[in-house]
């Protein structure tokens, strides 16, 4: 059984344009899968869709055998805007424990239970944020702010977390620390992370999906850096399918 089954998916935000199409999107128990492609390329889009945030005008979307909406509460996501003011007086430990909310919205109006802080507790330490836990959100770094997102993430124990450019406001540092708790992660479950920097992602990803309103595959271990920026560059050129007829076309004209 795949973790994300998607067969044919098409959908639109509005009739006339498909964000995606003819999408074929499969994922295997405990994968670490690379999401990469253009700004626009729809590949938030296709995360939202695996949460049950959006749904598919056509074709077949199973997360966990399940439609996604029966499937949420066992999927973590790191979104790629949060919408905390920095200046908002909320702690480590308060963002961390809205994780254990879930979609359970009658639990929003009960408390914490004591096991839920448990929870909270075991994820900051693991991911070593402890001594973080009473500091208010805004006088973190960036790289700190992700792994407490992160955190959240993990609170409801998932089986599958997707993540949505967790290291575009990072240093390389910062961002070699996301990528080394992620491949520790991967050891329990299946891990899908959008990224812009191909080249980062294949020294820990075997495979990508370059997502342009259709999505290819590409396989990218064992592969030279510098091969790697090839293939991204010519999977792009692949993807810009339109853009590249034009300019041969062009050329073409020109010889005539
Ligand atoms: N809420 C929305 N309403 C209408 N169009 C949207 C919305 N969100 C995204 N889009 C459009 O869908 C396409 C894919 O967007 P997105 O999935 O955010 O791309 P990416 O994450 O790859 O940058 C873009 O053309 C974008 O403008
Ligand atoms: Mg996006």
């Amino acid at each position: 059984m795949f973790v994300i089954d998607i067969e044919d998916l098409y959908f639109s935000y509005d009739k006339n344009n498909w964000a995606l199409k003819e999408v074929e999107f499969k994922v295997r128990d405990k994968e670490f899968v690379g999401v990469i492609g253009p700004n626009g390329g729809g590949k938030s889009t296709l995360l939202k869709l695996i949460l049950g945030e959006l749904f598919p005008d056509r074709g077949k979307l199973l997360v966990l055998g399940r439609p996604p909406l029966e499937a949420v509460s066992a999927i973590g996501y790191v979104p790629q805007h949060v919408n905390f003011k920095r200046s908002f007086p909320i702690s480590v430990m308060e963002v961390v424990l809205m994780g254990c909310l879930g979609k359970d919205t009658k639990k929003i109006f009960s408390r914490y239970t004591l096991e839920d802080r448990e929870k909270v507790k075991k994820v900051l330490e693991r991911l070593e944020i402890m001594h973080l836990s009473k500091r208010a959100i805004g006088e973190l770094s960036g790289g700190q702010l992700q792994r407490v997102l992160i955190a959240r993430a993990l609170v409801s124990d998932p089986k599958l977390i997707l993540l949505d450019e967790p290291t575009a406001s990072l240093d390389a540092n910062s961002e070699a620390g996301v990528f080394d708790l992620l491949s520790e992660l991967n050891k329990e479950m299946t891990i899908v992370v959008v990224s812009h920097d191909v080249a980062f992602v294949s020294r820990y990803i075997g495979r990508v999906a370059c997502v342009n309103q259709r999505l290819s595959w590409h396989l990218v271990s064992g592969l030279q850096e510098v091969d790697l920026q090839k293939m991204y560059s010519h999977s792009v050129c692949a993807i810009h399918h339109d853009h590249d007829i034009k300019i041969k076309s062009r050329g073409e004209n020109d010889v005539e």
